[in-house]
């Protein structure tokens, strides 16, 4: 299994903040953001990760992050080189990945769960990590009938239910297939939630609701409610 962290985007919703660095490298309590997902995916056994992130900013984590033989893990720097969407930062992590399973994380998203027995379990598919939120016309939501997710749609006005799809995905190979057949959203983006209702489409989807607590960092919101978990759960 490999790792990919996404930490490209243009950050425009943490503007001024994100004026002269990266959202990524910003701090969250005690750490830059980027550590939180890194260790997720240490945490969870996978010892090979790609960070994937825009021209700009990219030597800014290698100075920060080097080899990754401080965390113990090999550690490899993907370029996006235009903030074309989720699914297109993946698709830059192919060869890297190099047929074989892939677990992905937002550079934003923070979780206290561990997921290595997903990671060890995977076999094929896809699987998704859902989470009640108040707020989920924000994200990703997801539609289940019975334990099955039949349908994700991307910030409805109407959410169909109150799960959230986390930033967490773990494929197998056949995701770049997928992507390589995606066109543009509506707003000019390779969306990651087109690529997961493949899966749902051909029933090869999986998910799991996860117990601890979950929060992105993208918003001046989501960036305050982040460091005061982690200090409150000396996280
Ligand atoms: O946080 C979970 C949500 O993340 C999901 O529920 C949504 O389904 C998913 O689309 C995504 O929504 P956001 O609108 O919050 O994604 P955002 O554009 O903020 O991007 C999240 C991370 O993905 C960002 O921290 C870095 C990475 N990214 C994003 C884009 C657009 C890239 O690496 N390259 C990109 O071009």
């Amino acid at each position: 299994m490999k790792g990919v962290i996404l930490a490209g985007g243009n950050g425009t919703r943490l503007y001024p903040l994100t004026k002269v660095t990266n959202k990524h490298l910003l701090p969250i309590y005690d750490r830059p953001m980027i550590y939180y997902p890194l260790r997720t995916l240490i945490d969870s056994g996978i010892e090979e990760i790609m960070i994937v992130s825009g021209r700009g900013h990219a030597g800014h984590f290698l100075e920060l992050l080097g080899s990754g033989t401080d965390f113990g893990v090999r550690l490899t720097y993907g370029i996006q080189e235009e903030a074309g969407g989720i699914a297109q930062a993946l698709k830059i992590t192919e060869n890297f990945v190099d047929g074989d399973d892939v677990t992905v994380i937002l550079g934003d998203n923070i979780f206290q769960d561990n997921i290595g027995e997903d990671v060890a379990n995977f076999r094929r598919g896809a699987k998704i990590f859902l989470k009640e939120v108040p707020d989920a016309d924000r994200f990703g939501v997801a539609e289940l009938e019975g334990n099955k997710v039949v349908g994700i749609e991307e910030k409805p006005e109407n959410p169909k239910s109150n799960l959230a799809v986390t930033g967490i995905y773990i494929y197998d190979p056949e995701v770049f297939e997928v992507i390589r057949t995606l066109k543009p959203s509506g707003r000019g983006e390779l969306e990651i939630t087109d690529v997961n209702n493949y899966y749902v489409d051909k029933m090869k989807m999986e998910y799991r609701v996860v117990k601890g607590f979950w929060t992105d960092a993208g918003t001046f919101e989501s960036l305050m409610r982040a460091g005061i978990l982690i200090k409150e759960n000396k996280f």
